[in-house]
């Protein structure tokens, strides 16, 4: 979609209309990034004029923002089910299919979409896209196996990036190392999945297939709501 005047400002209103669905008492996936931002920001504000609400976050940066807004965590490694989750992403296309991961925390994200009733994104215009790969698909790897993952990846026909750090190699909140990956435009997102998921040390990767219930996109002050179709 066509470019927006300011992200920033789209960013804040695709939040806002996501953040209209949370109701008193739900558990919330908090998202990561600077979109998610003002979602978590808009909960706490929730919570701040008297709302009942419990959430679980999607990494430790957003843990952190959440908590310096008030909003009561509990730790997803005792939480099977989450009402409401709402987070970024880097593409989406029209079928709902995403790429996630330019923050690093695509693990812990599919990890809370997957548990979640319901997942919407949020967007600025830019993400909205007709065709996924413009971006890279970043995947998780252990770092005993970057060498033979390095390796497999390549073979599958992308030039993979190991993601860095000021001070070294990128590590996320598992402590694992990231490789950024080309694959050109991405036909068949379901068969790569299932390619990279088939891969020994590589623990997660930025396509979300099925997760996503909807998406909330705003470009040039507008939202747009795209709900997936019921199956
Ligand atoms: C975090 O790892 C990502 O999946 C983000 O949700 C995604 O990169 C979107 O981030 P921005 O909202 O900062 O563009």
């Amino acid at each position: 979609m066509s470019s927006t005047r300011d992200p920033d400002a789209d960013k804040r209103l695709a939040a806002l209309a996501a953040v209209a669905e949370v109701e008193a008492g739900m558990l919330v996936g908090l998202g990561t990034g600077s979109t998610a931002r003002h979602a978590i920001d808009a909960v706490g504000a929730l919570i701040a004029k008297g709302m009942r609400l419990r959430a679980v976050a999607t990494s430790l940066a957003s843990a952190r923002q959440a908590e310096g807004v008030g909003i009561p965590l509990l730790d997803m490694a005792d939480t099977a089910a989450v009402d409401l989750t709402i987070d970024g992403t880097d593409e989406v296309d029209s079928a709902l299919i995403a790429i996630k991961g330019a923050g690093g925390a695509m693990l812990r994200e599919k990890v809370v979409a997957a548990a979640s009733a319901r997942m919407v994104v949020i967007a600025d215009g830019s993400k909205r896209v007709a065709r996924l790969g413009a971006a890279p698909l970043p995947v998780e790897v252990v770092p005993f196996a970057l060498a033979s993952v390095r390796a497999r990846i390549a073979a599958l026909g992308a030039e993979p990036m190991l993601r860095m750090a000021d001070d070294g190699p990128y590590r996320t909140d598992q402590g694992n190392a990231v490789f950024d990956c080309r694959f050109g435009t991405v036909p068949d997102p379901r068969g790569l999945a299932a390619r990279l998921q088939a891969i020994p040390g590589l623990v997660g990767h930025g396509l979300f297939l099925d997760e996503i219930a909807c998406a909330y996109i705003a470009a040039d002050g507008v939202v747009s709501r795209i709900e997936r179709p019921v199956q």
